[in-house]
């Protein structure tokens, strides 16, 4: 490899990094973002870390084994397919982070890695507690729905990631945004509808969801919208990218139609979970400045439930409260457009 790659006197000023195509200097240099997104999310994500040991999983296994056999089938099932999310994630982030030029960006995107490998850990640890790690870890194996669901996904992140292209850069974020903003949604709303039952999964996944929801989705949505304004992206490749939203909804509804199909618990419909999706896809492609598509209905009761996961102000575990200033921040804006 070429020494430029480490240490490059004759690169860019580091105010002209753009995120793909430029010629950096080598150096990370936080003190002067050409995009102050960037830093807002890096220092977002450095301030809400927080390690799986913090969940309280004592009584996982008690909790679980009083859940109805419908119950248990949706916990277990939902758990195997986040976890592929992530598993997933962090490899494909160490495939886009190399077509990126921004070094903050890039060092952004390092710290992703970080954090999607500290939700595999937190899945392990809250499985281990539940006495079901193996089993779940293996349920692609058996269960053809999803097998399914984790293929798609693979192929959708597999597709466009190859060479080295702002279009295939573009498409290879709106991978991502699907995967950070749709293919966790239901999930996490299943284990909000379990709720009190299982407390140790339901704040695991709280901390999960705010990484995915306050953090790696703006990331995303900024790194798409800054792609398409600084690079020529024809009709073509937009036409792609509403092509794969719509194959994510797909990809989404399938896998949450069979749960609710199969393993009927209270409250899950299928025109709840269907709404729910769209809606969700509607506001992912309002953020990365696309048009909203998708059948347009009134906030659901599961979206409900994960914003109110989302706000820091329930949060009652003296664990958190160090941490709950930081998550104030949240509402600061990401966007410099
Ligand atoms: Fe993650
Ligand atoms: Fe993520």
């Amino acid at each position: 490899m070429n020494s430029t790659n480490f240490f490059n006197p004759n690169g860019d000023d580091i105010l002209n990094e753009t995120l793909y195509g430029a010629n950096p200097t080598g150096f990370v240099d936080f003190n002067r973002p050409k995009y102050k997104w960037s830093t807002n999310i890096y220092d977002l994500m450095n301030a809400n870390t927080w390690f799986p040991s913090e969940v309280n999983t004592s009584a996982e296994k008690k909790a679980f084994e009083q859940l109805s056999d419908n119950e248990k089938e949706i916990y277990k099932l939902t758990f195997a397919q986040l976890s592929f999310n992530d598993s997933a994630q962090e490899e494909y982030l160490a495939d886009f982070r190399r077509l990126a030029t921004n070094k903050i960006v890039k060092s952004t995107l390092t710290l992703q890695m970080m954090q999607e490998v500290n939700h595999s850990k937190s899945y392990a640890v809250l499985l281990d507690a539940a006495g079901n790690s193996n089993e779940v870890f293996d349920l692609y194996k058996t269960n053809e729905a999803l097998k399914r669901k984790n293929q798609r996904i693979a192929d959708q992140f597999a597709k466009y990631i190859e060479g080295d292209s702002a279009d295939g850069m573009l498409l290879s974020a709106m991978a991502s945004v699907n995967l950070e903003g749709i293919y966790f949604l239901l999930g996490f709303s299943y284990i909000y509808v379990l709720g009190d039952k299982v407390p140790g999964a339901r704040d695991m996944i709280k901390f999960i969801s705010r990484d995915e929801l306050n953090t790696h989705l703006p990331l995303f949505a900024n790194i798409f919208k800054t792609l398409q304004k600084e690079n020529k992206i024809s009709a073509s490749i937009i036409d792609k990218s509403y092509e794969m939203i719509q194959e994510a909804v797909d990809i989404e509804l399938e896998y949450g139609k069979y749960l609710i199909d199969n393993y009927s618990i209270m409250g899950l419909r299928e025109e709840l979970i269907t709404n729910t999706v769209h809606n969700y896809a509607n506001d992912r492609l309002t953020k990365i400045g696309l048009d909203p598509i998708f059948p347009k209905t009134n906030t659901t009761y599961l979206q409900k439930l994960v914003d109110k996961h989302l706000s820091m102000n329930d949060v009652k575990q003296n664990f958190f409260e160090t941490n709950v200033t930081n998550y104030a921040k949240n509402s600061i804006d990401f966007d410099d457009f």
